[in-house]
């Protein structure tokens, strides 16, 4: 991978050290040219003229055929939508609840995940079964924590890929296959899986997967997409009403609903400026492989914990361990304020990272257009910021 040349179409951050991308990509310049050029198609040639109409849908097909190659599913299976919550609440809103029902979720989670489930709990009166996840955990303590609350009541199965909070990977794919066998639903909220890990939706066994195109892809803001196994397409039902609906209808209010088609959830107007620069940024993380980029972004967090354990006072709380590690790492320094710590990182040394409130820690992202050199450039400033305590 030349990460010279990769560098060379993003000059917007040559300027400062980005490692928040975890929260938002910066879009490289080729993003930003697919952005402009078709918008600039749609104000000169006039937005609904035959051949911009016709251009503007097969940008929305050529996106369901990139996002098929990067999750290795079927066009037909995926939705595009506004981003990873967009997605999540078409699944929890369109499953067919019955009181009494479980949802099985964990406390690790992003309010995206959190806060729709409190929803269906207070709307529909369907039931949460919190699981515990320990910071140490190890995928078998997890997964005998997910077992200890599935039963034949589970409905629903949800939590994030990669947790935001610690960057833990879980372990997707022996969770579905437990809810599997009690006939529940699985559904992954992928904020932080399309361009920081590979992805197979085959091998992960899940029935849905919601994902953003802002973060690791680097595309703009306002593009995602959901994933949808083709026989539970019939079972969702669109809980927002659009174009998609139904393609047959008459004016004294009969209709057919549409039911196996992916398309029943399309809404109206879509931005198709938006949905260029999504397909260019997913283009991009295709011809460079996957698996060399999740390589890479493992490599650089490999090379920034060991920095931050060679710093006193500092405790990584993101798990090290092979198969729970991502590229999220998540760390305290002692008698710092990890809120006040980021602020400072930005003013002092314009280096980009998040803080965390629930786990009182900064999170760094490590993406694998970042460098060594940015990596030791972090290191020092943590150093500072320890030292003055
Ligand atoms: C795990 C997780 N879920 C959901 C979200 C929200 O993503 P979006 O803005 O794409 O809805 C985030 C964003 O940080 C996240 O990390």
């Amino acid at each position: 991978m030349d990460i010279k040349k990769i560098r060379s179409l993003m000059p917007n951050i040559n300027d400062m050290t980005y490692l928040n991308t975890g929260w938002s990509g910066p879009s490289p310049v080729y993003v930003v040219d697919a952005i402009k050029s078709r918008l600039e198609l749609e104000s000169f040639n006039g937005p609904t003229s035959p051949e911009i109409l016709k251009s503007g849908q097969k940008i929305m097909s050529e996106s369901k055929g990139l996002v098929s190659s990067l999750f290795k599913c079927r066009p037909e299976e995926v939705m595009l939508t506004d981003n990873t919550t967009d997605g999540i609440n078409i699944i929890l809103n369109g499953l067919p609840w019955k009181p009494g029902d479980e949802v099985v979720l964990c406390d690790l989670e992003h309010p995206s995940v959190l806060l729709p489930a409190y929803n269906l709990q207070s709307s529909r009166g369907v039931r949460l079964r919190m699981v515990t996840v320990n910071l140490n955990d190890k995928h078998n303590d997890i997964r005998q924590s997910f077992a200890s609350v599935i039963t034949g009541r589970t409905r629903l199965v949800m939590f994030s890929h990669i947790q935001y909070s610690t960057g833990l990977r879980m372990p997707v794919a022996s969770i579905a296959s437990m809810a599997h066998k009690v006939g529940a639903r699985v559904l992954v909220d992928g904020a932080q899986g399309p361009g920081h890990i590979e992805l197979d939706m085959n091998a992960l066994g899940v029935d849905f997967y919601s994902s953003p195109g802002q973060k690791w892809l680097m595309g703009p803001d306002q593009t995602g997409a959901l994933f949808i196994k083709h026989n539970l397409i019939p079972e969702i039902h669109p809980s927002r009403i659009g174009f998609g609906f139904s393609s047959n209808f008459n004016l004294e209010g009969r209709f057919e609903a549409v039911t196996n088609s992916i398309d029943k959830f399309s809404m109206s107007t879509t931005s198709a400026p938006l949905r260029a620069g999504y397909n260019a940024a997913v283009k991009m993380i295709l011809n460079e492989n996957m698996s060399e980029i999740e390589t890479r972004n493992l490599e650089l967090t490999r090379i920034l914990e060991q920095g931050l354990s060679s710093i006193n006072g500092v405790n990584i709380i993101s798990p090290l361990g092979e198969a729970e590690c991502s590229a999220l790492t998540t760390f305290k320094i002692d008698r710092v304020d990890f809120s006040k710590a980021t602020l400072k990182l930005w003013k002092n040394d314009k280096i980009v990272v998040r803080a965390i409130e629930s786990q009182k820690g900064i999170r760094v992202s490590t993406a694998f257009f970042n460098t060594e050199d940015e990596i030791d450039k972090l290191i020092d400033a943590i150093k500072k910021l320890s030292d003055k305590g």
